[in-house]
C-alpha cells in the first residue's frame, strides 16, 4: 500500500496572505525534513496555465459565472491528476494556494452558481479527495486590496466591493459546512503569528 501524503490548501482574498504564508509552511518544512510540493491554482500545469490567461486577463471582459465553474474545474482536474495525486501518493506535503473553497466562494457566493452543481463538479475533478486541512485567512477586502497597491488588479479583483463581501461571507460559511476540514484564521495579524496558527493546526498531521 502507497504512503499517504497530507494534503493542504490556503484560502482567502487576494492580499490576505496565502503566498506568504505558503511559503513560511514550505520553509519549515523543509527544515523538518519534509518532502513538499508547492503549488497554485489556477495554474500549476501547462493547461492550467494556459486556462489562468483566460480567466484573468481582462481583455476578455465578462466571463459568465458558469463559464468560470468548467474554466476552474478543468484547471483543477489536470492540476490534481498531474502533480497533487502522484505526490500524496509519493507520500509528500502538498500545498495549495487556493482549491475547491475558492470555487465555492466566488461561483457560488459571488457569483450565484448553484452550491451542489459546482460541489459536485469540483468533486469530480479531484476524484473527491479534499484537502486534509484547509485554512481561510480571512480579512476585510479592503485590507486585501490595500496590502496590494501598485499591482494591476486582474478581471476578478476588478469586481464590485458587493461581490468581494458575498465572497468574503461565503467563505465563512463554507467553513461552517466543513468543520472538521476547515480552520478560519484572522488574516489581519502580523504574518509571524498567521503562522504560529496554522502551524498549530497541521503539526499534529505532519
Ligand atoms: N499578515 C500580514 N500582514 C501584513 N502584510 C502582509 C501579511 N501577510 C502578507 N502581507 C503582505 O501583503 C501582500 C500580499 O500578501 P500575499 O502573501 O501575496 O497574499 P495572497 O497570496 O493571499 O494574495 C504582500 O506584500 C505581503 O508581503
Ligand atoms: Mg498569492
Amino acid at each position: 500500500m502507497a504512503k499517504k501524503g497530507i494534503f493542504i490548501s490556503l484560502e482567502g482574498p487576494d492580499g490576505a496572505g496565502k503566498t506568504t504564508q505558503l511559503q513560511l509552511i514550505a520553509q519549515k518544512a523543509a527544515q523538518l525534513g519534509i518532502e513538499t510540493v508547492c503549488t497554485r491554482e489556477p495554474g500549476g500545469t501547462a493547461v492550467s496555465d494556459a486556462i489562468r490567461e483566460v480567466l484573468l486577463d481582462p481583455r476578455y471582459g465578462e466571463i459568465t459565472p458558469l463559464t468560470e465553474v468548467f474554466l476552474y474545474a478543468a484547471a483543477r482536474a489536470q492540476l490534481y491528476s498531474e502533480i497533487i495525486a502522484p505526490a500524496l501518493l509519493d507520500g509528500k506535503l502538498v500545498l495549495c494556494d487556493r482549491f475547491i473553497d475558492s470555487s465555492l466562494a466566488y461561483q457560488v457566493y459571488g457569483g450565484g452558481v448553484d452550491w451542489d452543481f459546482v460541489l459536485n463538479i469540483n468533486l469530480k475533478a479531484v476524484q473527491e479527495r479534499l484537502p486534509d486541512r484547509t485554512f481561510i485567512l480571512d480579512l476585510p477586502p479592503d485590507v486585501g486590496f490595500s496590502r496590494r497597491a501598485g499591482v494591476a488588479a486582474d478581471r476578478i479583483e476588478q469586481k464590485s466591493s458587493n461581490f468581494h463581501s458575498r465572497v468574503r461571507q461565503g467563505f465563512l460559511e463554507i467553513s461552517r459546512r466543513f468543520p472538521e476540514r476547515i480552520v478560519v484564521i484572522n488574516g489581519e495579524q502580523d504574518a509571524d503569528e498567521v503562522f504560529r496558527n496554522i502551524w498549530d493546526g497541521i503539526a499534529h498531521l505532519l
